[in-house]
């Protein structure tokens, strides 16, 4: 049975109060049912940290560098990011392969990295509308776990977390249909069984990104494969973020 996991992605949002504020008014989130991770901006992880300390919530960055240290202007490591409280990472998100370019081979590298210093990896997927349209999905997934992914374990791919994001519905208030989500989270499940073993690909979260607020949550949540949510506007609030845990917590499974 696999736990469900809503994840906050801040992305590039909230000033230092308000990170504080929103994550202290989140340790009230009832977690019984559900992992709950936050993820700010780097200049906030530390306070963040500090203000969810002693709570059930869970502390992540929205990217991290593959090079444990040494002259890398601008980038942050694993091993900071791990001194400073975080458990999981995500990766490749799509604003960062799409806006600033990293390819699969840099996310890799990522992911290797994450592994090795004992973090969670969130590795995310997902197709462009003109790739949809083109009748492309299933190619643009299986092309991205097998970059992104490349060389994990069956151990490592058990820790790893994936997270299906159409880059269509991303901000865009145009979320996947149940249906269209939960097609594509059994196409990212066969895969996995496919590279793996079926057991292996039971074990495997598989989260949903893309405009989830907290109305569409129990839908996407009810389906077979949908373990979770990767949630990005509707997280920057403790009210929404709070409606969205609730809502996975009572329809998982
Ligand atoms: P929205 O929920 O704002 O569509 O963002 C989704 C996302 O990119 C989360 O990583």
């Amino acid at each position: 049975m696999r736990r469900p996991l809503i994840a906050g992605n801040w992305k590039m949002n909230l000033t230092r109060e308000e990170s504080v504020s929103l994550a202290s008014e989140l340790c009230r989130a009832d977690s019984s049912n559900t992992d709950i991770l936050i993820c700010p901006p780097y200049v906030y992880l530390d306070a963040v940290s500090q203000a969810v300390a002693g709570s059930s919530i869970n502390v992540g960055s929205q990217d991290a560098y593959f090079e444990a240290s040494g002259a890398f202007t601008g980038e942050i490591s694993v091993g900071m990011l791990k001194d400073i409280g975080c458990q999981f990472i995500i990766l490749g998100h799509s604003e960062r392969r799409h806006v600033l370019g990293e390819s699969d081979l840099l996310i890799n590298k990522k992911v290797h990295a994450v592994l090795s210093g004992d973090l969670t990896p969130i590795v995310c997927v997902g197709e462009t509308l003109e790739e949809r349209e083109a009748g492309k999905t299933l190619d643009v997934i299986k092309s991205q776990f097998d970059g992104s992914l490349a060389g994990l374990t069956a151990d490592q791919i058990k820790k790893t977390v994936i997270a299906y994001e159409p880059v269509w519905a991303i901000g865009t208030g145009k979320t996947a249909t149940p249906e269209q989500a939960q097609e594509v989270h059994a196409d990212l499940r066969r895969i996995l069984a496919e590279r793996y073993n079926p057991e292996t690909s039971e074990e495997v979260r598989i989260l949903y990104g893309g405009s989830v607020k907290p109305d569409n949550t129990a839908e996407l949540m009810a389906q077979a494969d949908i373990d979770g949510a990767l949630v990005g506007g509707a997280s920057l609030q403790s009210d929404s973020f709070i409606d969205i845990i609730n809502a996975s917590g009572v329809s998982a499974g």
